[in-house]
């Protein structure tokens, strides 16, 4: 027998019900903020997350599923935001739209060790606006976020909120961590004596125990950021206090992407164990440029659906789907009973019937399975009456209908 791919997961029909719901709620509150769709492929040049998220960032050093053949390296994406600048740098979208607000929903790909909450394949939900540097849009950037988990009755989360600065801030801040790092480094793991040479800003990032001890014991502040950044900071803070919306200032926050500059923010949630990040974003105002556009700001952020998921709480439940089950007795009753399934359908009535050749009490508990909410039986008795019966699964109650009016009966009762 074949067994799915280790990280991997079959979405069956009860639990799709839950990602529907995820991705129409997020479809209203991305359009409810004037962000607009964007598709982009599963495969793009490796290349172009090399240079994005940086050669020392560990979904470039470890992670990600690589095709090569014929001198040509693809990589299934590992995450959107690069494909999005590529797009809308190709598609010269500077040019023609300059700012512009876009989501996404698909699946990414990472070569990690899976466990709870931590897939091969994975999902995000996410959303980049392109082509503004104003604190204003990281407020409502992280707004956004906010009001997504909140349409989704999500709560109990934490914000997570720092500043990275510009690059030179940030150069500044790798300059300083490696001086504070200099004598705890027999505490390090192996990974992080490389990266104390490399990118010291990943060592805030590892989740090596030893390491995250080390790292909290650091006295990490926004010192290192130069006066702009510092202001852009505060009005992002400001704004943030304005709405209402809570946040914890965390000066360790760096994320493991090299893109980013100035805001990022992590969101935590205390359900989930270890992998307890349920979304991330940031500032990245250097990557249109890196990658062949022109220098412009943008910001995104971007939710994992399985961790969504997981805090949702309704992966298991059966919703409701408010079908008509049609019961035929009968060869002639099941001519008849295809008619009406057609009409049904035709009025905009969801419905079925069965096709396993059930008997009458085997196809009325088959209804009562999918959660029915009537059940329509045409026997020889109801064919000789040009009728139906009309059960009403929640109160038991049963009645001969015309069948010429059924359409409108069961439409009166919905
Ligand atoms: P990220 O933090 O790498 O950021 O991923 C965002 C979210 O995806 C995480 O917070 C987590 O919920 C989920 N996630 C990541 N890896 C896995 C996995 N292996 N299994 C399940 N869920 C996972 C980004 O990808 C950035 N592109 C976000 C962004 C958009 N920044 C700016 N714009």
């Amino acid at each position: 027998m074949f067994k799915k791919v280790t990280g991997t997961k079959d979405i069956l029909p009860p639990e799709v019900t839950a990602w529907q719901e995820i991705e129409s709620i997020s479809r209203k509150v991305f359009s409810l903020y004037g962000y607009q769709e964007i598709r982009t492929p599963v495969m793009e040049e490796v290349s172009l997350f090399r240079r994005s998220l940086g050669d020392s960032a560990e979904i470039v050093q470890k992670q990600m599923f690589i095709i090569e053949r014929n001198n040509e390296a693809l990589a299934l994406r590992p995450e959107g935001t690069a494909s999005i600048v590529r797009a809308y740098i190709e598609n010269s979208l500077d040019k023609t739209s300059g700012f512009g607000k876009f989501y996404y929903l698909g699946p990414m790909f990472r070569r990690e060790r899976p466990q709870k909450g931590r897939l091969r394949q994975f999902h995000h939900v996410g959303c980049e606006a392109i082509g503004s540097l104003d604190a204003d849009l990281d407020v409502e950037v992280i707004a956004l976020s906010d009001a997504l988990l909140r349409a989704l009755s999500i709560d109990g989360y934490v914000l997570k909120l720092n500043s990275l600065g510009c690059p030179k801030d940030k150069n500044a801040l790798s300059v300083s961590l490696r001086k504070l790092l200099e004598n705890k480094h027999g505490k390090l793991c192996a990974d992080c004596h490389l990266r104390l040479k490399n990118n010291p800003l990943r060592i805030l990032d590892c989740k090596v125990q030893a390491c995250r001890e080390v790292v909290q014991s650091l006295p990490l502040h926004d010192s290192y950021l130069c006066p702009e950044c510092l202001a852009h900071f505060k009005r992002v803070k400001n704004g943030l206090e304005a709405l209402g919306i809570s946040y914890v200032s965390t000066a360790a926050l760096v994320r493991g992407l090299d893109y980013y500059t100035q805001t990022v923010f992590e969101i935590t949630h205390p359900s989930l164990g270890a992998q307890d990040a349920i979304g991330a974003g940031g500032r990245y105002n250097n990557l249109v440029k890196e990658l062949g556009g022109p220098e412009m700001g943008a910001i995104g952020f971007a939710f994992g659906i399985e961790r969504l998921l997981l805090a949702y709480g309704r992966n298991a439940e059966v919703a409701g789907s408010g079908l008509v089950f049609v019961i035929a007795l009968g060869e002639e009753a099941r001519k008849e009973s295809l008619c009406l399934l057609y009409q049904l359908r035709k009025s905009g009535i969801s419905c079925d019937t069965d096709y396993q050749g059930k008997s009458l009490k085997g196809a009325l508990r088959k209804a009562g399975d999918i959660n029915a909410r009537f059940v329509v039986i045409i026997g020889e008795d109801e064919l000789k009456k040009k009728s139906v019966t009309l059960k009403n699964m929640a109160s038991g109650k049963q009645e001969e209908v015309p069948r010429e009016s059924l359409v409108a009966q069961i439409k009166s009762l919905i």
